[in-house]
């Protein structure tokens, strides 16, 4: 952003609620009228919503909501990071991988508007209109073992379960790595790692969390329009929840494989002595589970949640009464 533009930016930013005269605008910054419409035009083009009211001056928007990279990363103290930001791009964790593959060093995070092709777990998509979310990846270089790399995953979903419970009561992590709020999803979390077969370790892994901020204009599509659901937190910045998130992730990054996040990660997954259906996976600990009372899982396995072990695995005791441990996958929480 050029110089002029991010100064009266961050002036504006400053006094969210006042307007501030073109006068005062130029004195401070030592620019013309004319260099200050000028950069307000510009700032409007990149989706920022600018009052200009006569006699009185230019007052920033409080529903402008555009993510400021220069002020995310000022406000992330918990790593050295890099942030770039796109209006549309197809997935923020493939550009993230590419951005990975060519050396970009980790912290670097990619952030879009909107994605016109938002990837979910299992071969899924995630649906991830303009401005109605926060579609960000970051990229990743973990000295952990590759069957750590789950430790990933459910460090991000504790860590966005207690950031949204700051802001709102009724989050709960639907084992093992979406949010809800109340009864709908309103947060998924897909990590994708690579492998480096010289050193049996991960070269990099791709954390990507999208959240939706705010109910699409359109409405949700109708294949997730009964699951998925929006936040609608007032006075709330993507911004702010994505340094929110990044410093508090960072944090239990730092210190993995210690998993001090399985406490929260515990308390926010409220499944305990609930009934779900589990749907068979690939393999005999690998499992896959469905959407909340979706009849489609009525036929699978049923069992009753028991606990979760400190590796985050899943233990669900069976009508036979035999437990079962599952180590990835979905369930659905029978109605
Ligand atoms: C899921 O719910 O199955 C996981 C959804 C993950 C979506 C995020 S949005 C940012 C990042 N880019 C993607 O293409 N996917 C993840």
């Amino acid at each position: 952003m050029s110089s002029t533009k991010s100064e009266i930016l961050k002036v504006l930013e400053e006094s969210p609620d006042t307007f501030i005269s073109g006068a005062e605008l130029g004195r401070k910054l030592n620019i013309s009228r004319n260099a200050i419409w000028k950069a307000v035009k510009a700032l409007e083009s990149e989706g920022y919503i600018i009052e200009s009211v006569t006699n009185k001056g230019y007052r920033l928007s409080a529903s402008s909501d555009v993510i400021n990279s220069e002020r995310l990363e000022k406000l992330i103290t918990s790593c050295q990071c890099k942030v770039v930001t796109y209006k549309s791009i197809a997935s923020t964790n493939n550009t993230a991988k590419d951005m990975a593959a060519a050396g970009a060093p980790e912290g670097t995070i990619v952030i879009a508007d909107m994605q016109t092709a938002g990837k979910g777990r299992m071969g899924r998509s995630f649906y991830s209109p303009e401005r109605s979310g926060l579609y960000m990846s970051v990229i990743l270089r973990p000295a952990i073992l590759p069957s750590q790399a789950l430790l990933i995953t459910t460090a991000a979903a504790a860590t966005v379960a207690e950031v949204l419970s700051v802001h709102t009561s009724d989050i709960w992590i639907k084992w093992v790595n979406d949010i809800f709020y109340e009864n709908r999803k309103v947060c998924g979390i897909l990590t994708e790692a690579v492998f480096n077969a010289e050193t049996a370790g991960l070269d990099y892994a791709i954390l990507g969390i999208g959240i939706n901020i705010r109910t699409p204009e359109a409405s949700f599509p109708d294949d997730i329009k009964n699951i998925a659901g929006a936040l609608d937190i007032k006075d709330l910045t993507r911004t702010e929840l994505a340094a929110a998130i990044i410093n508090r992730f960072f944090d239990y990054y730092h210190n993995l494989p210690d998993v001090r996040f399985l406490s929260p990660y515990k308390k926010y997954m409220k499944l305990i002595d609930k009934e779900v259906s589990i749907l068979p996976g690939p393999t005999a600990s690998s499992s896959r589970i469905g959407l909340v009372g979706d009849s489609r899982y009525s036929d699978y396995e049923k069992g009753v949640v028991t606990g979760i072990t400190d590796d985050f695995h899943l233990l669900v005791r069976l009508k036979n009464g035999q437990t079962k441990e599952l180590s990835s996958g979905e369930i659905a929480i029978n109605p």
